[in-house]
């Protein structure tokens, strides 16, 4: 009770902090924004310093740095290693912003802003929640954090930096909050998340652009030949045409089916929010199942030739697109990456020449809901909320949690407190003030409970 006093207490400046935080335009995807990581992780050391850090460091990798800092009462005593990420997406397109990207207001209830949601607001619960334990004289077990700043950019240098501090990084569990619930009124635990490959291709034609009234009709058309190749790559009935492509997924049983879809999900609202005229996906799996275990593939952008003011009339010399890949259990995104790459060359039109490139990857995670940290989630997330949280299969990726379990043999849990309407990812990204506090009182409880388990 102490501990909720003291959240009350300290509502505002938590508040404040935060936006601090939100204001500094961490976008790992663009290199001019370097100094804006260091920036942050530097904000970040300072922020868990003050909340009772004993040891914080901003530590190098070969990309952005990570946050590392602890508190250790009793090496005896179980420890929870917090992960998250600093790093934040790109915000284009512009336009579409009704509040400045990088200057925080709140507004009906919510905090509105890039990185409200994914991850700054969500890691910063973390951080307050630790200041609360602290400052009450609570903290019932050790306590370490790893903020990263490339994880929206695949996390490639943290298996290695992983891996080079693995004694360092020793704990019975990594709490992680970056992921969503189903509703403030049926509250859920990620469970399973899926994996990822992700690529870019170029479809190279002529060595410039051509006048598409002299040529058009009598040379590839760089543009039309990578539209046709893409839209192969996914048939009629929603199935992706890569051969091999579903060779290792694993296939759901029939009771397995009927848990996934009893999960309360409303179609109407899910379709209200993104103002759709109807879902679209594989034929035979329903709208949780299509997100939740089984794969996809999406262009992710796409471009070349004249997209700007007015007409031109050409055939561009080549056309580009980045397309993802998302995975389920047992799906292997190396394989994966390089079955598109086969794949994609082998269906390349003569008079064109393609290019591939694997940009990044990564593998499925499921948590078992046996593990004492799921329970001690699950009930401290019954206590704020006050219903037993669903398990829940997402359809994102956070692909080092996998990473996770082989580098560090160390398993997740995935409490995170967003909604479907926060816009993660998109133009005016928000977090909901109730979801932020809710949160900080969650994790509190989720100590408690976790400490007691062991
Ligand atoms: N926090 C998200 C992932 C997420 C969000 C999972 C909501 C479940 C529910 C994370 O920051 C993210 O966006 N990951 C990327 C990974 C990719 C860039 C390798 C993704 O899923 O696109
Ligand atoms: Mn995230
Ligand atoms: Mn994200």
């Amino acid at each position: 009770m102490k501990q909720q006093a003291y959240i009350d207490a300290n509502k505002e400046r938590f508040l404040d902090e935060l936006f601090d935080l939100l204001r500094i335009p961490s976008i790992s995807a663009q290199s001019a924004h370097k100094p804006d990581m260091v920036r942050c992780a530097e904000w970040l050391r300072e922020s868990l310093l003050k909340a009772g850090a004993e040891r914080a460091e901003v530590m190098p990798t070969e990309g952005n740095p990570v946050v590392y800092a602890e508190r250790i009462i009793d090496p005896a005593k179980p420890t929870v290693l917090v992960y998250g990420h600093y790093d934040v997406m790109p915000v284009d397109p512009r336009e579409e912003w009704r509040t400045e990207p990088f200057e925080p207001v709140v507004k009906d209830g919510r905090i509105w802003g890039r990185g409200a949601d994914d991850d700054k607001g969500q890691l910063y619960m973390h951080a307050k929640a630790f200041e609360t334990m602290v400052a009450t004289e609570t903290l019932p077990c050790n306590v370490k954090f790893m903020l990263e700043g490339e994880e929206e950019i695949g996390s490639a240098s943290l298996y290695k930096w992983c891996a080079d501090h693995k004694e360092m990084l020793a704990a019975d569990v990594i709490l992680v909050s970056d992921t969503s619930m189903l509703g403030m009124e049926t509250p859920s635990i990620t469970c399973g998340l899926r994996g990822i490959a992700y690529m870019q291709v170029e479809v190279q034609g002529p060595n410039k652009d051509l006048h598409s009234g002299l040529f058009g009709g009598a040379v590839a058309n760089p543009a039309n030949v990578l539209s046709k190749m893409i839209a192969s790559l996914v048939d009629e009935n929603g199935h992706i045409t890569i051969p091999g492509f579903y060779d290792d997924v694993r296939l759901l049983t029939d009771e397995e089916r009927t848990a996934f879809n009893s999960a309360p999900f409303d179609i109407e609202r899910y379709k209200q929010n993104i103002n759709i005229p109807d879902v679209a996906g594989e034929e035979g799996y329903s709208t949780m199942e299509r997100t939740g275990v089984r794969p996809s593939l999406d262009v992710n952008g796409i471009w070349g030739g004249y997209t700007d003011e007015g007409t031109k009339t050409i055939i561009p010399a080549k056309a580009s697109a980045k397309i993802s890949m998302r995975l389920v259990p047992n799906q292997d995104h190396e394989t994966i990456s390089r079955l598109f790459s086969e794949h994609f060359k082998a269906i390349a039109p003569a008079g064109v020449t393609v290019k591939v490139e694997a940009l990044h990857g990564g593998a499925p995670y499921v948590t078992p809901t046996d593990l004492p940290a799921y329970k001690a989630a699950e009930k401290a997330v019954e206590d704020t909320f006050g219903k037993k949280p669903l398990p829940f299969y997402s359809g994102g990726s956070i692909p080092i949690i996998s990473g996770f379990e082989k580098i560090l043999g160390i398993k997740s849990v995935l409490m995170g407190f967003g909604l479907d309407i926060d816009a993660i990812h998109s133009p005016n990204e928000s977090y909901g003030l109730e979801n932020f506090y809710k949160g900080i009182s969650t994790i509190v409880k989720f100590y408690q409970y976790f400490a007691e388990s062991k």
